[in-house]
């Protein structure tokens, strides 16, 4: 008999939980589903009635939750009436690097994951399939499996049973509706048969069949793993070719195009850029780097930690040579940074090359500062670990969030972008130049801006990857 599923509850209302569950909703109107979370703000902003007050910015989410909100999608801290009644759990909680203890700095810290097992464990009740969706160790379900089978139950009155599957989830920031909703494929790992069609069958709503790919458990844990670190190689790859360029004379950017025509390497994935961050690649990378030491593969792991190892070299190189063109010091002088997001269109900023470049600069004295068109001042004071100080009283070593570009760009030494946002490639130089003190600089680490906007604008270009020769205007 076919185990079909009527009711998902998803534990954690995250950057995956709450648009990978919001997709699931608006494609299976027959399905109701619940999204719970521990963190009560969190939840009452997914119930905020301005649907702009979402706790995730995501192109395409507003219109999807508006549809499906109160339809058959739930925001809720009521995790034991939802688990309780779910035919299937997604666990979507957040699985960051240890910071203390064995393995700190490379393992990932499970003790949300074993939280929420334990959670599953107590109170769910009937045959439950429990879906992992966070980014796992290889090897973590037999934790998870652990936990739930030592509450399973023969008799008849208490019919826990439990069955684990893999489904890790591919989606990236900015795009995650679009990558929901049209993915490359979808992975499911297991040894259950009738889980994993279970769970095949919710997504033959809108995926095609031929894109869905049925694994054992632990090749699954390991391809999603697998996956982030051949992405981030990728762009340590092109970043650390951009150092030479920039040592060369050679421009990256034509350099990507003529290496991506190659069908055996591919077009994407090539754009050389102040760094890679967001929440995953390097926890992803350090996880791999941590059980190639477990299983005694110091060769593997050396490999893996050499593509962290350059992406921060890399992101310390920027602010250094920011601080070698502008005379050898930044100190007492103003910057406009523009972009302070890990990528545009997520207001998300975990990892952001951002963080270290700020941080480098403020600590040589200069004053910055700091617009993004979806980053709050919190969420930036949070990260650099200093507040903003009043425009009345900036001095060296400060920051002040410019809501408006243009009181960043007034008496400026330098404009740094560091996130592709579009309204940064539409800027008027010739305008941006007038406000400037001179010699003013831009240095442009994501090669957004052409040539042709900063003619006749006297302004000096250093751009990522751009060839030996620093350009005046
Ligand atoms: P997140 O921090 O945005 O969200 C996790 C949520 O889980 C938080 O709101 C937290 O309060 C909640 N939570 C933690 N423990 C809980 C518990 N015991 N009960 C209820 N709620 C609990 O994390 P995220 O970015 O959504 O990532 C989640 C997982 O997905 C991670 O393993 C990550 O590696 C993986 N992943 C992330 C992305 C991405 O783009 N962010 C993409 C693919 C995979
Ligand atoms: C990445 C993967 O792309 C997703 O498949 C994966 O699901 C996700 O991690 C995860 O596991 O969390 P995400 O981090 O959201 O997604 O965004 P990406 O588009 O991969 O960008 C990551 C970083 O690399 C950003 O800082 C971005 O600016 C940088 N990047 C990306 C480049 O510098 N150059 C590029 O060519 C591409």
């Amino acid at each position: 008999m076919k185990f079909k599923i009527k009711s998902i509850c998803c534990i954690g209302a995250g950057y995956v939980g709450g648009p990978t569950m919001s997709v699931i909703a608006d494609r299976c109107p027959d399905i109701k589903v619940n999204v719970v979370d521990i963190n009560l703000e969190r939840i009452n902003a997914w119930n905020s009635k301005n649907l702009e007050d979402l706790p995730i910015y995501e192109p395409g989410l507003k219109e999807i939750v508006s549809r499906c909100r109160g339809r058959n999608l739930y925001f809720s801290t009521d995790l034991e009436n939802n688990i309780k009644n779910a035919d299937m759990i997604f666990i979507s909680v957040n699985t960051p690097t240890k910071t203390k203890g064995v393995g700190a700095g490379m393992a990932s810290d499970l003790k949300w994951v074993e939280a929420s097992a334990r959670q599953v464990a107590t109170y769910s009740s009937n045959h439950t399939i429990v879906v992992e969706k966070s980014t796992l160790p290889v090897r973590t379900a037999e934790v998870i499996k652990k936990i739930l089978f030592s509450v399973e139950s023969n008799s008849k009155a208490d019919r826990k049973s439990f069955e684990v599957l893999s489904n890790p989830e591919f989606l990236a920031e900015g795009t995650a509706i679009n990558d929901l909703e049209k993915p490359d494929r979808v992975l499911i790992g297991g040894e259950s048969k009738e889980a994993m069609d279970a769970l095949t069958r919710i997504y033959l709503n809108w995926v095609p069949k031929n894109k869905i790919l049925h694994t054992n458990i632990w090749s699954s844990e390991l391809a999603k793993l697998t996956a982030n670190a051949f992405l981030a190689q990728r762009i340590s790859s092109i970043n650390s070719i951009a150092a030479i360029c920039e040592a060369t004379g050679a421009e990256v950017k034509e350099v990507s195009r003529a290496i991506g025509t190659d069908n055996r390497i591919g077009s994407k994935f090539l754009n050389s850029g102040p760094g890679f961050g967001g929440s995953c690649f390097k926890k992803d990378i350090l996880n791999l780097v941590y059980l190639s030491k477990y299983f005694g593969l110091e060769e593997v792991s050396v490999f893996w930690e050499s593509v962290v190892k350059l992406n921060n070299w890399h992101q310390h190189r920027i602010s250094k040579l920011i601080v070698t063109s502008l005379f050898g010091t930044v100190t007492g002088k103003k910057i406009c940074i523009l972009g302070f997001a890990f990528k545009a269109d997520t207001n998300d900023t975990r990892e952001s090359s951002a963080i270290n470049i700020c941080k480098d600069l403020l600590d040589e004295g200069a004053i910055l500062f700091i617009n993004d068109p979806k980053v709050n001042s919190d969420q930036i004071a949070k990260d650099l670990g200093l507040l903003e100080t009043d425009i009345l009283n900036l001095d060296e070593g400060n920051w002040y969030f410019a809501e408006n570009m243009d009181i960043g760009f007034d008496n400026a030494d330098a404009v740094v972008i560091l996130t592709e946002w579009d309204e940064y490639s539409k800027i008027n130089w010739k305008e941006v130049s007038k406000k400037m003190r001179k010699p003013g600089w831009v240095f442009d680490s994501r090669s957004i801006i052409s040539d042709k906007s900063l003619n006749g604008s006297e302004l000096n270009l250093w751009r990522i990857g751009g060839g030996s020769k620093i350009k005046n205007y």
